[in-house]
């Protein structure tokens, strides 16, 4: 589905990202883990369109996109949660699922039955759609953005830190959601710094150290590794 070849990232002198190769199956789950500032949003930002993309090559459904502008690589079925949420504060949440489907004309005539797919899978936000997003719990807020994400039909979620603030009953509604989208073949590629939660759901995992991929490996083998287990497993 997403296929990374020696992808770098800079922001003039600064290389955020360093050489990065991997891809991600149909259907599968990716954990990308890593310190702050180990270029994770970096590349989540590049796939889009949006973090400059100095160097290596990007192909998703088998096309090339690494020049690719963002709503045209969201057109073809690769969509952003970014960190932080980023909804529209001062829109409603309806206004705020409008806005998802606004990068492809041809899912326009779809977005209302869309906006009712999304209230059947968050009831939460069937019951607020005329609310401000802005005044929405954090959870909610959450929620919206990835709801807002799945309008475009997406073959492909990227998230950035979706659990960042939130109680854990809360993350755990989340990521029982994000497993549940796997039903659905949607690939997801999700950057945490709950890396324990992550592991849980994904089948894999990429650790990312100073811009590279320092290792690799099924979650069960990543979760017994000593090393990281002190550095973002919360273990002694
Ligand atoms: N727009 C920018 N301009 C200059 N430097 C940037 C920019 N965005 C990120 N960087 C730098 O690139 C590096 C990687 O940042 P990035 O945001 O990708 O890390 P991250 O792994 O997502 O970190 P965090 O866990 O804190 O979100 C950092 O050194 C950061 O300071
Ligand atoms: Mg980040």
């Amino acid at each position: 589905m997403l296929e990374v070849h020696d992808l770098r990232v800079s922001y003039g002198p600064i290389q955020a990202v360093r050489g990065v190769s991997f891809s991600v199956a149909k259907g599968e789950i990716v954990a990308l883990l890593g310190a702050n500032g180990a270029g994770k949003s970096s590349i989540l930002k590049a796939f889009m369109g949006i973090a400059p993309r100095s160097a290596g090559r990007i192909s998703f459904a088998g096309e090339a996109v690494e020049r690719a502008d963002t709503a045209s690589i969201v057109r073809r079925g690769l969509t952003l949660v970014p960190e932080g949420r980023r909804v529209f504060s001062q829109l409603s949440v309806l206004e705020n699922l409008k806005i998802g489907a606004a990068a492809n004309r041809q899912l326009r005539g779809r977005t209302l039955e869309n906006c009712e797919r999304m209230y059947a899978l968050f009831p939460k936000l069937a019951e607020r759609r005329d609310q401000l997003a802005g005044s929405l719990s954090g959870g909610e807020q959450q929620m919206l953005a990835i709801a807002r994400a799945l309008m475009s039909e997406p073959r492909m979620l990227l998230l950035d830190e979706p659990s960042l603030g939130l109680a854990p009953n809360v993350v755990d509604q989340i990521f029982d959601f994000l497993k549940a989208l796997q039903k659905q073949d949607i690939a997801l590629l999700i950057v945490e710094q709950n890396a324990e939660t992550a592991l849980d759901i994904a089948a894999r995992g990429l650790v990312l150290a100073q811009g590279r991929i320092g290792k690799e490996g099924a979650s069960a083998a990543l979760r017994a590794d000593e090393e990281l287990q002190r550095l973002y497993l919360g273990a002694g």
